[in-house]
């Protein structure tokens, strides 16, 4: 009870309790980014009931089993926004049991807050509720929209959260002013999420860690893409278009993003920054190591490892590390301003530089496009990088052309894979299919992309195609019985 400002105790609940205030069809926001920071407790006391079906649920981004497994094994789920990564949800998606929207992650709270969808609930785990108003766990993401927003707020007051997270955020309402950012980890709001506290209509007390993300160990295909992108940037460097500790990174999610960070911190830079969606467990080891000066991010997603290195030393981290609402730390025109490295890891590339970050062959969705399409667009310099190959080479992730693009060839100016870079800037899309297969595609299907590319040349225009062949592509290995994803 002592983490919750006292007028407010009198509407502490049981999960049951507030479970069973939801209606059926409610549109619903959730606290939650990249498996940090949602609710757990009111969710699976939803899926118990089961009586609250139809339910729109929106969150910052990914979340875990405690909520979208939850609600989708529940059959609660009619439509979902703006990003997920869970497996039951993923596979109901793909069945078209639950819609999904899959949207930039910057622009989600931006439509809210102009009107653009009625919210009823803000569902918001924190660590406590004070006179200021919500401290939130180690993820804001879109949770200041919420609040803002909804009708009626449920709050689940988390006590496995350490109170050491106030004064790690930095909550600043966006309006039609510039935003007054101008160093990545500078502060210009203030640490709580300011709360209409009439709108409040219960609040669950739960201790509950949570569960912890897992990486893939950085293996040889991971250090060949990081040396290759060391390289470029000691280029970059070399060439006066970055300052010796280079502009601002922003880094995506995923096992081979998590590697390429951590082979910088191997590479001989120093004073590095982050200017990203989400700090995974290598970038808290560059700050630990002392290599990265500071991060600024929405969310904090750590192994459980690195999660007891985080909470053990989080004074430490406090005076390094801001964790601000996804619509800053997304935000285009920062993005812009500070001139971001981004690099984010696509499924497929195709030879003219057009990315698919989404859908596997085409059709079944993986995840969605997250913040990759906020910072790709914006960023001073955007890298995609992937294996050349998926599912032990019966797939090629360098192919004709995309089965479905997020990230347009106007928005990719590097591709690096294992086999080696291809610097895209200032190419036209003949050169720059040259590049990509000599550099990015695996040997093996070198010559098959060749043999497209002079077919494709045959027929003449800027970016040739042989559409026929391009889209067959992407069937030809259903026949190598390699089980392909669902
Ligand atoms: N065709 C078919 N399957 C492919 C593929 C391709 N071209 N490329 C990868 N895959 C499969 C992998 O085999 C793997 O399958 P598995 O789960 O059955 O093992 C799966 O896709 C994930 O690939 P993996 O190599 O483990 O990648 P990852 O953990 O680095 O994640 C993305 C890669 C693309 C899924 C992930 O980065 C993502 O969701 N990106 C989009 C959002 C984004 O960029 N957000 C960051 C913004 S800040």
């Amino acid at each position: 009870m002592e983490r919750i400002y006292a007028p407010l105790r009198e509407k502490v609940k049981s999960p049951e309790d507030v479970a069973a205030l939801i209606q059926p069809g409610s549109i619903i926001g959730c606290s939650g980014f990249t498996l940090v920071g949602e609710p757990k407790a009111i969710p699976q006391a939803l899926a118990r009931q089961g009586k609250a079906d139809h339910l729109t649920l929106l969150t910052g981004a990914s979340v875990g089993d405690a909520l979208d497994g939850a609600l989708t094994q529940a059959g609660l789920l009619a439509m979902r926004y703006p990003y997920q990564s869970n497996k039951f949800l993923r596979t109901a998606i793909n069945q078209g049991k639950v819609g999904y929207s899959d949207m930039h992650l910057s622009h989600m709270p931006e439509f809210i807050n102009r009107g653009g969808l009625h919210i009823d609930y803000a569902i918001v785990e924190c660590a406590a509720v004070t006179e200021e108003g919500v401290i939130p766990s180690a993820a804001v993401g879109a949770s200041d929209c919420f609040l803002y927003q909804a009708d009626h707020i449920i709050l689940e007051v988390n006590s496995a959260l350490p109170l050491e997270l106030c004064g790690m955020h930095d909550i600043y309402q966006v309006d039609s002013r510039p935003i007054p950012l101008t160093e990545a980890t500078q502060r210009i709001g203030g640490t709580a999420i300011p709360c209409d506290f009439n709108k409040v209509v219960a609040i669950v007390e739960t201790n509950d860690p949570g569960t912890y993300p897992t990486f893939k160990e950085p293996d040889d295909v991971s250090a060949a893409i990081g040396a290759h992108i060391i390289a470029f940037l000691k280029e970059e460097v070399a060439a006066g278009r970055q300052p010796p500790s280079l502009n601002p990174i922003q880094s995506g999610v995923g096992s081979v993003a998590n590697a390429v960070l951590a082979g910088l911190g191997d590479s001989g830079f120093s004073g590095l920054r982050m200017y990203t969606e989400v700090v995974q467990d290598s970038a808290l080891k560059l700050i630990w190591d002392g290599k990265m000066v500071g991060a600024s991010t929405t969310a904090i997603s750590l192994s459980k490892k690195n999660q007891e290195l985080f909470y053990d030393n989080i004074d430490f981290f406090r005076e390094r590390i801001v964790i601000r609402p996804q619509e800053i730390a997304n935000n285009p025109e920062i993005v812009r301003r500070l001139g971001l490295i981004s690099m984010n890891t696509p499924i497929e590339c195709d030879l003219y530089g057009n990315v698919n970050s989404t859908h596997i062959m085409g059709t079944k969705m993986m995840n969605g496009i997250g913040g990759s399409g906020d910072f790709a667009r914006n960023a001073g310099l955007t890298i995609f990088a992937t294996a050349s190959v998926a599912k032990d080479g019966a797939i090629s992730c360098i192919v004709p052309m995309c089965s479905h693009v997020d990230h347009t060839e106007h928005d990719v100016q590097v591709i690096v894979t294992e086999q080696g870079l291809a610097d895209l800037r200032w190419k036209s899309p003949r050169q720059r299919a040259e590049l990509i297969i000599d550099r990015c595609a695996h040997p093996q299907y070198r010559p098959l992309l060749r043999e497209y590319l002079e077919e494709a040349s045959k027929q003449g225009g800027h970016t040739p195609h042989d559409l026929k062949q391009a889209l067959s592509w992407h069937t030809r290995y259903l026949d190598t019985g390699t089980m392909l994803p669902g």
